[in-house]
């Protein structure tokens, strides 16, 4: 579970990590409805509450609970250059994550989403829960700056696509802008 067991090596993007594409996302209507439900339920728990540990526990429980074949999902909250496990639904987690280490790391340090449909195969993944298979990280963002990640892992290979990017940056966005009042 340290991070300092994590080999020094750059992943290689191209061969096992997808980075979001906005153009031809392929939509399944399923889908579509799911999030636009998750993200009229996630405003509906912020309403009126602006506590960032109340506000991150709840949706991680949201997600967690309404994504199917989901083993954990929670967030790690950048501090200085080290992301601290925040509010989560899962097994135990690893506690710090270097910038730039394992899959919560590289998405921080890239400022992009990370898909990754085999953690097995992703150099530097750091394993919390061997039952992990497939992962996908979401940076959170204060304009340019990173504030830390919304981290999902499945049990199943391949779980998570450009839609479930779509959608999962969507509701942290929903988060975020709660959180800076930019929702009023
Ligand atoms: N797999 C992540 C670590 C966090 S856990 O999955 C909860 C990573 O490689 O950064």
């Amino acid at each position: 579970m340290s991070s300092k067991a994590v080999k020094k090596k750059v992943p290689p993007k191209k061969a096992v990590t997808k980075s979001v594409k906005k153009t031809a996302i392929k939509r399944t209507p399923a889908k579509t409805e799911m999030y636009a439900s998750l993200v009229l339920q996630l405003r509906s728990l912020l309403k009126g509450e602006y506590d960032f540990i109340a506000n991150t526990a709840n949706f991680s429980a949201l997600i967690y609970n309404a994504l199917p074949d989901v083993n954990w999902a929670g967030f790690y909250i950048l501090h200085d250059d080290v992301l601290v496990l925040g509010p989560f639904q899962g097994k135990p987690a690893c506690v710090q994550i270097p910038m730039g280490k394992g899959v919560c790391g590289f998405a921080a340090k890239q400022c992009e989403t990370v898909i990754v449909p085999n953690v097995h195969e992703f150099p530097g993944h750091i394993a919390c829960d061997s039952a992990s298979n497939s992962e996908i990280v979401i940076p959170l963002f204060d304009g340019e700056r990173v504030l830390g990640v919304f981290d999902v892992d499945s049990p199943t290979l391949k779980r998570f696509d450009d839609q479930d990017a779509e959608g999962l940056n969507e509701l942290v966005t929903v988060l975020v802008a709660h959180e800076e009042g930019l929702d009023e």
